[in-house]
C-alpha cells in the first residue's frame, strides 16, 4: 500500500506492504533466506547485468529488508533506503561510496563516539581530511570548505551533550559550495525530525536505538536519493563493509516502527518532567535538555523538532565522582549504553561511548568529563523520578 499523503502512524504501520499479497498474513512474511532460485542461468546472468529486476543474494537485497527500507523511506520524507547491520555500518559504507583520497569532510565538533574513530582514526588514514569545526554557528561552515569539501556530516542532537545544529541553514551554505549534507537522526527519529524535509541529503539511523526501540538488535539505515542509494547498495554495502542486516532483525524493526510515533511521545512526555526534576535539585550543576526554556538552543529546537525526545545529559556540581556514586546507587535505572529502549538506561560518555576520544580530544571537542547521559525510557515516570532521588540522596552521604 502507498501511504504517501498519509499521517506518520499510518505510513509506519501500512506503507509498503497489502496482505494480499502473502495470502492474506495480517503481518509481512519474514524471507529468511541467504540466497534466491534463478529458474536458468541466463534469468541469473540477466538479474546480475542489470537487465532483469529480482532478488540474487541477501547482501544485495531481501524483500523483508526491502518493505523495511521503503517504509523508514516514507516515514523520513526520502526516495529510497538502504538497511545495514550496524548504525557505523551504514556510516561507514556511505562515507566509503562517497569519498576518495584528496577529499574533505566538514563535522560537527561533537560526534558519537565510533563516528569520531572512523573519521579521525580511520578514514584520515586514508587521504581524506576531516574538519571539525563548531556547527551550531552555520557561519563558521563557508571558511572551512573547499572545492575539495564532499560532505558536511552532523548529530542533532548531538551525542552525548545535545547540541543542536540548524538543519536549513547548514544545507542552505553546504550546497552553495556543491556538498552533500548528512544528518545522523538517531537522537530524535524520524517521528521528531526529518532532516531530508529540511534540506539535507541524507540521514542515517543507528536503527538499535528508537527505530527497534526495544534493545534486543542491532541494525542501521541510510535514507536519500535513489541514485546515491543505488550506489551505496551496489559499493559500500555489498563490496566495501558487507553489512548487510539480519532479515529477522528486519523483522523485528518493522514491529518496532508501528509504536515510533507513539513511543516518542512517551519519551518526550517523561524526559520534560525528568529534566524539569533534575534542574530544580541543588546538586545538578547544568541540564542539557532542548525543551527547557533555559536551554540555550531551545527556540531551534521549537523550529526544527517536532517534539524534545527522550534523550538529555546532566552535570552534578560534585563532578564525576559525585556521579559515579550516583549512578552506581540506582536500583531501577540500567547502567548501560545504548538508548531508545524501553529501559531507562544511564551511562558516563568520558569512559564509555565516548572513550574513543582521547582526554585532551574531549576537551577540544566539547565532551565534559562530568557529563553523564541519561535515555529516559516507557516506565512509569514517577518510578524513574524515585529512583534519581536515590542517586541523590546517595551522594548526600
Ligand atoms: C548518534 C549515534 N550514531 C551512530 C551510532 C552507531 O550505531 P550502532 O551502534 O548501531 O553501530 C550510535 C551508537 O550509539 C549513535 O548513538
Amino acid at each position: 500500500m502507498s501511504t504517501h499523503s498519509k499521517g506518520f502512524a499510518t505510513r509506519a504501520i501500512h506503507h509498503g506492504y497489502k496482505p494480499a499479497d502473502a495470502l492474506g498474513a495480517l503481518t509481512p512474511p519474514l524471507h529468511l533466506t541467504s540466497t534466491f532460485a534463478f529458474d536458468t542461468v541466463e534469468q541469473g546472468g540477466a538479474r546480475f547485468a542489470g537487465e532483469e529486476s529480482g532478488y540474487i543474494y541477501t547482501r544485495l537485497g531481501n524483500p523483508t529488508l526491502n518493505l523495511l527500507e521503503q517504509r523508514v523511506a516514507a516515514l523520513e520524507g526520502g526516495e529510497a533506503a538502504l538497511a545495514f547491520a550496524s548504525g557505523m555500518g551504514a556510516i561507514t559504507a556511505a562515507m566509503w561510496t562517497l569519498l576518495q583520497p584528496g577529499d574533505e569532510i566538514v563535522v560537527d565538533k561533537t560526534l558519537y563516539g565510533c563516528t569520531f574513530a572512523f573519521l579521525t582514526h580511520g578514514l584520515a588514514k586514508f587521504g581524506i581530511t576531516i574538519r571539525h569545526i563548531d556547527l551550531t554557528e552555520p557561519a563558521n561552515l563557508p571558511d572551512a570548505m573547499s572545492d575539495r569539501t564532499r560532505l558536511v556530516y552532523f548529530e542533532t542532537p548531538a551525542n552525548p551533550n545535545m547540541r543542536l545544529v540548524d538543519i536549513e541553514a547548514i544545507a542552505a551554505a553546504a550546497h552553495k559550495r556543491g556538498a552533500k549534507v548528512m544528518v545522523d537522526n538517531t537522537y530524535c527519529s524520524p517521528a521528531l525530525q526529518n532532516p531530508i524535509l529540511l534540506g539535507a541529503d541524507l540521514v542515517v539511523h543507528s536503527a538499535t536505538k528508537y527505530l527497534g526501540g526495544h534493545g534486543d538488535l542491532t541494525a542501521g539505515i541510510l535514507i536519500g536519493d535513489a541514485e546515491t542509494i543505488q550506489q551505496v547498495r551496489f559499493y559500500g554495502l555489498k563490496d566495501m563493509t558487507g553489512a548487510v542486516l539480519s532479515p529477522f532483525d528486519a523483522f523485528l524493526i518493522l514491529r518496532g516502527l508501528k509504536t515510533l510515533e507513539l513511543r516518542l511521545e512517551r519519551h518526550s512526555q517523561s524526559a520534560m518532567q525528568i529534566a524539569e526534576f533534575l534542574q530544580a535539585r541543588p546538586e545538578v550543576a547544568v541540564v542539557h535538555y532542548p525543551g527547557l526554556k533555559t536551554f540555550p538552543q531551545h527556540e531551534l529546537a521549537c523550529r526544527q523538532m517536532r517534539g524534545f525526545g527522550g534523550m538529555l545529559a546532566f552535570e552534578l556540581k560534585d563532578g564525576i565522582e559525585a556521579g559515579r556514586r550516583f549512578m552506581n546507587s540506582l536500583q531501577m535505572i540500567v547502567r548501560a549504553v545504548s538508548l531508545g529502549d524501553a529501559e531507562t538506561l544511564i551511562q558516563h560518555p568520558a569512559t564509555m561511548t565516548h572513550s574513543t576520544y582521547t582526554p585532551e580530544e574531549r576537551a577540544q571537542y566539547g565532551i565534559s568529563d562530568g557529563l553523564i547521559r541519561l535515555s529516559v525510557g516507557l516506565e512509569t515516570v514517577s518510578d524513574i523520578v524515585a529512583d534519581l532521588g536515590t542517586g541523590f540522596d546517595a551522594i548526600k552521604r
